[in-house]
């Protein structure tokens, strides 16, 4: 017979197991996040926690953050103050709530994040969340968790097999940090050194993502293209998984464009013909203070070189306005490059001096008015480009993979193979297959059109 000691012991595992634990994750930044996010989820759920979307019901909260710019890095802040009115709250009613700081700001500011939010209870970069377990289970004795090493082992490997709710379309890391060190860029720092996943794990966690369900992967790195053991052999190795129907990669950097990578296009029907290439400027005066290690007419010839092997190929790009020292001729350079080069999507960004790097330190920083104003006149012609591209869709028929129902009742929300955005109606079974759609309509961000032809 259990004494009453022993009893009361198995009281709350009893309780526990009928209650599960949630974890609540929050991301922001890039694909690598999300990334990372999702498989955060698969550790965590090995220790028991299920997924919620409310923080409020939450006994561990993940921020995962992101350096790049500094208002990214404001905002995980502000979110912090929130949670921290959430934690007291949950404490009160008897309950607990863990707040964890992951990612690059983890990484860039370690401590210092317990100096300004001292309720966090774990911190740790982008290298170290295999470790979660034994990270928890020394936040549970109420120790401070801090992890920002760079381990010998990279933790890619270490992560659990299966993802959680993998969804038609999928991310699959595999490459990470970066050795180029552009002059305004923490990921260098935060990241580390550029490591290349083995091919034979990358096409084991393909076939895992399509046994789950993927029909597209993205194959993601900080710079993906550098990818140690040849990008256009990992695309060609998972281009033979049947059930696999698109490939997209990102992000790239112009000087790793090989030409073995540059045929892919040409001879991989599965590689969709849509390419993230950042040009961050069209100034060689300013490139060559990015550190980019490239000249304006390098990467038109790379485009060049793209075009000819994937002549439908849709270019997306990210550009920098305000780097220290930008005058309005270089501006209007990186004005005349957008226009020749023609984008179908692009992302543009106000220079953001982060500390440590070496733009940081530059002369000739920018103030933020004229930042504005130049933003503000490249967006304009960017969006521009963007509702011709869309507008040049329209009467076509394209194949569209099908994510998952539209919000309204038999509507369905799907890609174009140039990642434009595709609302129609159909039946919510059709999440997963491709099909014929004719387009009849293009905003700025997206298309509508009719079903033509089922799968
Ligand atoms: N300021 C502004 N934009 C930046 N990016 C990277 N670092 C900075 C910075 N300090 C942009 C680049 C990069 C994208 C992911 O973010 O354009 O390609
Ligand atoms: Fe940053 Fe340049 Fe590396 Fe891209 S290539 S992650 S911009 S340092």
């Amino acid at each position: 017979m259990p004494d009453r000691t022993d009893e009361a012991r198995r009281l709350p595992r009893v309780r526990d197991e009928m209650t599960p634990k949630k974890v609540f994750i929050k991301t922001w930044g890039c694909q690598m996040n999300v990334y990372d996010s999702g498989r955060m989820a698969d550790v965590a759920r090995t220790l028991g926690y299920e997924a919620t979307d409310d923080a409020a019901e939450a006994d561990l909260v993940i921020l995962n953050t992101c350096h790049i710019r500094e208002k990214a890095t404001e905002k995980m802040y502000s979110d912090l103050g929130r949670l921290h009115r959430v934690q007291k709250a949950r404490r009160a009613s008897g309950k607990d709530m863990r707040v964890a700081v992951a990612g690059c700001v983890a990484q860039a500011e370690g401590a210092g994040i317990f100096s300004r939010a001292p309720y966090v209870d774990l911190v740790f970069g982008p290298q170290s969340y295999d470790r979660l377990p034994a990270m928890l289970a020394r936040a549970s004795r109420k120790e401070r968790v801090l992890e920002t090493e760079f381990p010998a082992v990279p933790k890619f490997d270490n992560l659990p097999a299966a993802h959680t709710g993998t969804g038609v379309s999928a991310f699959l890391a595999i490459q990470e940090g970066c050795d180029r060190f552009c002059s305004y860029c923490v990921v260098p720092y935060t990241r580390g050194a550029e490591y290349s996943r083995p091919a034979e794990a990358i096409e084991a966690e393909a076939r895992r993502l399509v046994e789950e369900g993927a029909r597209e992967i993205t194959l993601l790195g900080q710079n993906v293209n550098a990818y140690r053991f040849g990008l256009a052999n990992i695309i060609k190795r998972i281009a033979v998984i049947p059930a696999l129907a698109r490939i997209r990669y990102t992000t790239s950097h112009p000087c790793d464009m090989g030409d073995d990578l540059i045929a892919a296009h040409r001879d991989i029907p599965k590689l969709m013909p849509y390419l993230h290439l950042p040009a961050q400027s069209g100034s060689d005066r300013i490139l060559a203070a990015m550190n980019r290690k490239h000249t304006v007419d390098a990467y038109c010839r790379v485009v060049e070189k793209l075009r000819a092997a994937r002549p439908d190929l849709a270019l997306s790009t990210d550009f920098i306005v305000g780097f220290p020292g930008e005058t309005d001729a270089d501006f209007e350079a990186t004005m005349n490059l957008a226009r020749n080069v023609g984008f179908a999507q692009a992302y543009s960004f106000k220079y953001s001096r982060r500390p440590g790097t070496p733009a940081a330190s530059l002369d000739g920083q920018l103030d933020e008015a004229a930042k504005d104003e130049r933003l503000q006149a490249l967006q304009d012609l960017l969006l521009d480009q963007q509702k011709r591209f869309n507008r040049s869709c329209v009467g076509k028929t394209l194949p569209v993979l099908f994510e998952n129902p539209g919000r309204a009742k038999n509507t369905l929300f799907g890609r174009t193979p140039y990642l434009q955005g595709v609302r129609t109606s159909g039946p919510a079974r059709l999440a997963g297959q491709e099909a014929m759609v004719k387009m009849e309509a293009a905003g700025s961000k997206s298309l509508k059109g009719t079903i033509v032809k089922g799968p």
